[in-house]
């Protein structure tokens, strides 16, 4: 939700922040903007709209010098405009600001500093930032900032630039991501690594409470009160060219593709002669585990369904009660956590900020907390006291979809080590269960080769404005998703329902032609499934059927079918998502969507 960049070297200001920032897109993308230090004056270049908007304007009017800041934005306060994009300066045009997060206070501080005489161009709650710098400013930047920040109440990464010590950049987290890339006489900051990667793979993540002074040749750190602090450098695993789409047209079908190489780096990297290994950053024991009373499960979004797709599973293999919860109801309800519970954290960014408060709450009650996260070293990564990464690469496209399917694989494999220790399941079955999951890459490959089937079947459908997704037991989670994937990227209404639920009420939104989306597939529920959508079809709905292969039942009962190869019910969900992703994905492109940036939405959300 919002990025900031920022660069102090000798390339080229505008290439620099314009590259950083189309790699952060993602963040948000309703207005863009970019400053830098020259001659002892501010520029400034800001725009609404997507960042085109903003490279265009660079194009005709680039910045110069060696220093800047930039900022790609999802609006909080203040309608996307010109004026409300970033970089906020103060009165005096000395001070500029870039800032991800949400200030609470501004209200009450832009008061006192319309009160001291203090002008406003924008409504941001940002602005109130560049203008206490300013008032606070007595030659010292890096004073004014802390002063600066001890007045704000809030969520906040800000980068500032002023043309009174126009040799550094300022920088302060508190509550949002801020990692700082360490170069040959160059440095840079970022809200995250993929803005980064082309430059340099050393990083120095900053924790809340910390300022860092990056200049050209040295970064320094300090604390809230201003004492010098000594960071840890990192290395970063990705690389530069996995941020590309390659061929493909959209970040979300490259990573629809990727899935079998996931899963198949997964089997390799977890599963180590019929043993698990979860990674080095997995320091639970297995007393630790084996005593554990129940699992709960918080997450929003895509991660919400996994970690309901993973209640099935500890449930089922390891028979351990597991709650699930979304993080935003989670934080605010003061659950009953009695007994030696574990609070799993899942998500793709380990930057969400309900799921960061989820875990905050659970770690006030000293609970153990176990988060699933793909980012490495994120802030839900680090805050929590073991973590399984999803090793699904970086995910760029706004929807989630291969960070879904690595997310159910490592709940599956989870599930089995618990009914490891648990002696739930005894040594041949979890052995066959891992000779299921070897099998799934090929299974994987067999559905992306159907991609052109379900395009057609899509063309069919693209115009229909509404649809509901059916499934029972472990795919009724996996339905609530394909409605989920539909929705946020091609805009049409779909609702996600437990099959067995149709006749308490939403059969009632049925009529001729109705487009419905049934999960079939061979099953412990497979004759419910068929009765629930003769049910349907006696009331005329046109039901797409996702089946295993050769199900003739299906075919005669659906308008049309999807087949997935045979697999167990229990993997199944990482099959019949696939479908369900590229059937989204072509409805969307079908309707001219921008499927990789749907509006509204950013892909990390960092404000609650
Ligand atoms: C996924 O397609 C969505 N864009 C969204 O629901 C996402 O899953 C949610 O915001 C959680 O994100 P996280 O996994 O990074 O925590």
């Amino acid at each position: 939700m919002c990025g900031i960049v920022g660069y102090i070297g000798d390339k080229d200001i505008n290439s620099v922040l314009m590259a950083s920032l189309w790699r952060l897109e993602y963040r948000g993308y309703d207005s863009s903007g970019v400053a830098s230090v020259m001659d002892g004056d501010l520029d400034v270049r800001k725009m609404e709209g997507r960042l085109m908007n903003l490279q265009e304007i660079l194009a005709d009017k680039p910045l110069s010098g060696n220093i800047g800041i930039g900022h790609t934005r999802w609006a909080t306060h203040g309608e996307p405009s010109d004026q409300n994009a970033h970089p906020q300066v103060g009165c005096k045009n000395k001070i500029a600001v870039v800032h991800n997060g949400i200030v609470e206070n501004y209200y009450s501080l832009k008061e006192g500093l319309l009160k001291r005489n203090h002008f406003f161009k924008s409504n941001t709650d940002t602005e109130v930032i560049a203008h206490l710098i300013e008032e606070n400013y007595e030659n010292d930047l890096k004073e004014s900032v802390l002063k600066t920040v001890s007045q704000l109440k809030g969520s906040y990464a800000i980068a500032v630039i002023s043309t009174e010590e126009p040799d550094k950049i300022v920088v302060y987290k508190y509550g949002s991501p801020l990692i700082v890339g360490i170069g040959k006489k160059e440095n840079l900051i970022a809200s995250d690594i993929p803005a980064l990667l082309d430059h340099t793979k050393d990083i120095i993540i900053m924790n809340d409470g910390e300022l860092g002074i990056i200049s050209k040749n040295k970064v320094e750190f300090f604390d809230h009160e201003g004492k010098k602090i000594a960071k840890e450098k990192k290395k970063i695993k990705w690389d530069a060219e996995s941020l590309e789409k390659g061929d493909f047209p959209h970040y979300m079908l490259k990573e629809i593709h990727e899935q079998s190489d996931v899963i198949k780096r997964n089997i390799k990297l977890k599963i180590k002669k019929n043993e698990f290994d979860f990674g080095e950053n997995f320091n639970f024991s297995p007393k630790e585990l084996a005593n554990l009373s129940h699992i709960i499960i918080q997450a929003c979004g895509t991660s919400w369904h996994a970690g309901y797709i993973g209640k099935y599973l500890f449930e089922t293999f390891a028979r351990i009660h597991t709650e699930i919860d979304i993080s935003s109801e989670f934080r605010y309800r003061n659950p009953v956590m009695d007994g030696e519970p574990m609070v799993m954290a899942i998500t793709q960014s380990g930057e969400t900020a309900d799921t960061l408060a989820g875990l905050r709450e659970a770690k006030a009650k000293f609970l153990k907390i176990l988060s699933l996260v793909n980012v490495h070293n994120s802030t839900i990564a680090r805050e929590s006291d073991s973590t399984i990464y999803l090793d699904a690469g970086p995910e760029i496209g706004v929807a989630s979809t291969k960070a879904f399917t690595s997310q159910i694989f490592q709940l599956y494999l989870l599930s089995l080590y618990l009914a490891k220790l648990k002696w739930t399941l005894d040594d041949s079955e979890i052995r066959k269960k891992i000779e299921n999951i070897k099998k799934l890459p090929k299974k994987i490959d067999k559905i992306l080769a159907k991609e052109n089937e379900i395009k057609e079947i899509a063309k069919k459908f693209k115009d229909a404005k509404d649809f509901m997704f059916i499934g029972r037991g472990i795919n009724y989670p996996t339905a609530l998703e394909g409605a989920l994937k539909l929705k946020e990227i091609s805009y049409i209404h779909a609702t996600g329902y437990p099959a067995g639920e149709m006749k308490h009420g939403p059969i009632a939104l049925i009529s001729e032609g109705s487009p419905v989306v049934a999960i079939a597939t061979k099953s412990s529920v497979y004759d419910k499934m068929l009765s629930n959508i003769e049910e349907l079809k006696s009331r005329k709905a046109k039901v797409i059927v996702v089946g295993t292969e050769g199900d003739k039942i299906i075919k005669e009962l659906g308008s049309d079918a999807i087949y997935i190869p045979e697999c167990e019910e229990n993997l199944s969900p990482i099959l019949v998502s696939i479908p369900l992703q590229l059937f989204a994905y072509y409805i969307a492109v079908l309707n001219g969507r921008d499927v990789d940036r749907p509006r509204n939405l950013a892909k990390s959300v960092t404000v609650e």
